[in-house]
């Protein structure tokens, strides 16, 4: 063997030990030869379809209220063009107008608030719901707008100006009115790929950047490989809710954590200091604690072998010494390695999970957790899953059951399904 042949075979056993990694992650996570399972139903499981609930990405259950809360697209095409989540960025298509839904878990029903004092497109894309300190029977609503870029031309060849110019909206909403008023919007320097959103009070929240890269080469790498650990979250204080000139106006923010790959939804956990925050790609789950000075540290990690997109914590309020069902749930696309194609076609579809975790038997490793398969679908019952969220019934026969919500970022429209805990 020549010398340049032995240097060779180095590289290309350096090269393999750095990618092996990451192709058997995207064969677990990805998907790529998975055959979805269908999960059985029976008569009275549903699927129940909640009309007027198009493209719906998250998803909140606002437990004070048991009204869910979602953001929606609202129109079936726009999101094909537009959709800086997915890397979408035909800016000619951007004038998408979304709205907040909420909808009743009894009835099954969705109304779309009206937005007073707001207009301009809203692409939505992340949400939290949270209480207004000052009337219990009102919340404050923080959603991610992916705007275009005003100071980005399609024709001009600065490739520094992105195409995007993502923001955040603050709305107020009486519970139980049909209006949602809007309160202020929120930029950034530092916020840049918005997905997700934490909000500890109406002046303090959380996002998560989801990626690095909004396009190109260097964005495919932060989709495939597990060291791109390149996103970070961001903490925000607003100064003043009221009467701002503008959107960057009254408000300051701060790195709160990086080092993780592709950090993408936010969660309430299972204390006022505990944040759950996903992998996407990386198909882990983290629980975090959030400090005084705005800073978040991750305590614990639940390993998932699928995509984990946004995570919901249940609450179980029939809770007993023997039967503690409260646990988080996460949703996601199983077959996420075939998403950039399906993800432009508007008559593809895309399978999904939805996993289930609750404290296990032992007290670390695989024991610490014990996850289940709550929802399989090919995509034809619910096509793409984001978010999902779980709503009690009342037990029988000692029988916990619950109804899972599910919706997703193409899906055109949430599903509810019963489950048994
Ligand atoms: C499919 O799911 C059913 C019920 O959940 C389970 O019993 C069965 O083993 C699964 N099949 C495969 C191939 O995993
Ligand atoms: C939730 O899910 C979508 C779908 O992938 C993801 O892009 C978004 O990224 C997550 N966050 C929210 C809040 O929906
Ligand atoms: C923030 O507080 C945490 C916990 O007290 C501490 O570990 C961390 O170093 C602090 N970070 C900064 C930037 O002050």
């Amino acid at each position: 063997m020549g010398l340049l042949s032995s240097a060779f075979l180095g590289l290309f056993a350096i090269l393999v030990a750095t990618l092996a990694p990451a192709v058997v992650h995207m064969i677990k996570i990805g998907g790529p030869f998975l055959t979805p399972n269908l999960t059985v139903l029976g008569a009275s499981q549903g699927p129940i379809v909640i009309e007027d609930t198009i493209h719906c990405e998250d998803l909140h259950h606002y437990r004070p209220a048991n009204l869910l809360f979602a953001a929606c697209e609202d129109l079936k095409d726009t999101r094909f063009g537009w959709f800086p989540g997915l890397g979408h960025l035909d800016t000619k298509a951007a004038a998408g107008r979304g709205s907040i839904h909420v909808v009743d878990p009894k009835t099954f029903k969705s109304t779309h608030l009206e937005l007073e004092n707001f207009n301009g497109p809203f692409v939505t894309h992340g949400i939290d719901v949270i209480e207004d300190p000052q009337n219990p029977s009102a919340v404050y609503i923080f959603a991610v707008n992916h705007l275009p870029n005003p100071d980005f031309t399609s024709t001009s060849n600065t490739p520094d100006i992105p195409a995007a110019r993502s923001q955040i909206e603050l709305f107020h909403h009486i519970l139980h009115s049909s209006t949602a008023q809007h309160v202020r919007s929120i930029r950034h320097p530092l916020i840049q790929t918005p997905n997700d959103i934490y909000a500890h009070s109406p002046n303090s929240l959380y996002v998560t950047n989801d990626h690095f890269y909004r396009s190109g080469f260097l964005r495919l790498v932060e989709d495939v490989w597990p060291s791109a650990k390149w996103s970070n979250i961001i903490h925000v204080q607003l100064h003043e809710l009221e009467n701002v000139a503008d959107a960057t106006s009254s408000l300051t923010a701060s790195v709160a954590y990086s080092g993780l790959w592709n950090n993408n939804g936010l969660g309430h956990a299972r204390s006022d200091v505990e944040i759950v925050i996903t992998s996407a790609i990386g198909g882990e789950l983290y629980l975090a604690t959030r400090h005084e000075n705005n800073t978040l540290s991750v305590h614990d990690t639940i390993v998932f072998n699928t995509v984990t997109d946004n995570p919901s914590y249940y609450v179980d309020p029939y809770a007993s010494a023997k039967h503690d069902a409260s646990g988080f749930v996460v949703a996601g696309v199983s077959q996420g390695f075939y998403l950039p194609q399906t993800g432009r076609d508007p008559d593809a579809l895309e399978a999904v999970q939805v996993w289930y975790a609750k404290p296990g038997s032992g007290s670390g490793g695989e024991e610490a957790w014990e996850k289940r398969l709550l929802f399989e679908d090919d995509g034809k019952r619910i096509r793409s899953a984001s978010a999902a969220v779980l709503v009690p019934v009342e037990p029988e026969d000692g029988m916990k059951k619950a109804w899972l919500f599910v919706t997703g970022f193409l899906s055109e429209n949430m599903i509810a399904v019963q489950v048994e805990l």
